[in-house]
């Protein structure tokens, strides 16, 4: 039994870990600041993330991971450089790549059930698809609150139905911004469990932002660090530690150090001299 759960599981990864690509090239973009002043918020960001990868950013506040992740989700567009989604320009924003923020972003007004069917239902498939709002509930856990509305449910159930909201669209990639900053230590290591499951399960690439060195480490393949702004990769680190992860592991306190380090440096980077 186990070992056919195992098999299937292994075959799926493998059946989806052919697409979800993300090729990012030489990106630069800046902002016009209220004042009038233009800010480099990322310069030279070059990094191909493979199918089905579970990378983690890492880096000062406002050195411009958000940015980055709204570049890949098509909500902006860069000034120089190009993002690819298995070799298609990223241009809009598409199913094709989730999006779920610190805050859960459920609509208020609608149950739980009906704000997972929102995507179905707004790209005209709700009819063919109705069975799969069930089931993404039910893989984030929320089985028994489809008909809770948001402010019925717990943070770490709202962002779980968001999850869910995101999953339901079956998407090559997952873009997670801060997606458990918001929740106590426990709801948020048990949320670290189920995200590793459902990135297990689906083999969507994952590509998450979070502060938290320990989260990084914890679910990532690889961890991107980045500098202050303008923001570029200082160092990509391949997370050799065996799943799952155990936090007191000798090896896994060495790595944290080590990245801690790497931040204290990329933090401490003297802005300007990126703009010569
Ligand atoms: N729409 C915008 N207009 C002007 N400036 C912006 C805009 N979006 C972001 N910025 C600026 O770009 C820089 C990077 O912002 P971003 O939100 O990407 O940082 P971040 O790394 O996600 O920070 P944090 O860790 O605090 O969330 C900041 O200086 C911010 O003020
Ligand atoms: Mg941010």
């Amino acid at each position: 039994m186990v070992t056919a759960v195992a098999t299937e599981t292994d075959t799926q990864l493998q059946a989806s870990a052919q697409t979800g690509e993300i090729a990012i090239r030489q990106v630069k973009k800046s902002f016009i600041q209220p004042t009038g002043e233009p800010i480099v918020a990322l310069s030279q960001v070059d990094t191909v993330i493979k199918p089905g990868e579970f990378v983690s950013l890492i880096g000062p506040s406002g050195c411009g991971k958000s940015t980055l992740l709204r570049l890949i989700a098509g909500l902006l567009t860069s000034d120089e450089g190009t993002l690819e989604l298995d070799g298609k320009t990223i241009r809009e924003p598409s199913y094709e790549r989730g999006l779920v923020f610190q805050d859960p972003t459920l609509f208020p007004w609608l149950t739980v059930e009906d704000n997972v069917a929102f995507g179905l239902k707004a790209r005209g498939v709700y009819k063919t698809k109705k069975a799969e709002v069930a089931k993404f509930i039910g893989l984030v856990g929320l089985e028994g609150f489809g008909k809770s509305y948001p402010h019925q449910l717990s943070g770490g159930m709202a962002q779980r139905a968001s999850l869910a909201r995101a999953l339901v669209n079956e998407p090559k990639v997952l873009l997670l911004d801060e997606p458990l900053g918001a929740l106590d230590a426990f709801t948020r290591m048990n949320m670290q469990d189920e995200l590793i499951r459902i990135w297990r399960e689906r083999g969507t690439t994952m590509v998450m932002v979070t502060h938290d060195v320990d989260e990084a480490i914890y679910l990532s393949d690889r961890i991107l660090v980045m500098t202050t702004r303008p923001a570029r990769i200082e160092t990509s680190i391949q997370v050799e530690l065996a799943r799952p992860r155990a936090r007191g592991n000798p090896d896994f306190m060495q790595l944290r150090s080590r990245i801690l380090d790497i931040l204290d440096f990329a933090g401490k980077v003297d802005e300007p001299a990126y703009y010569l």
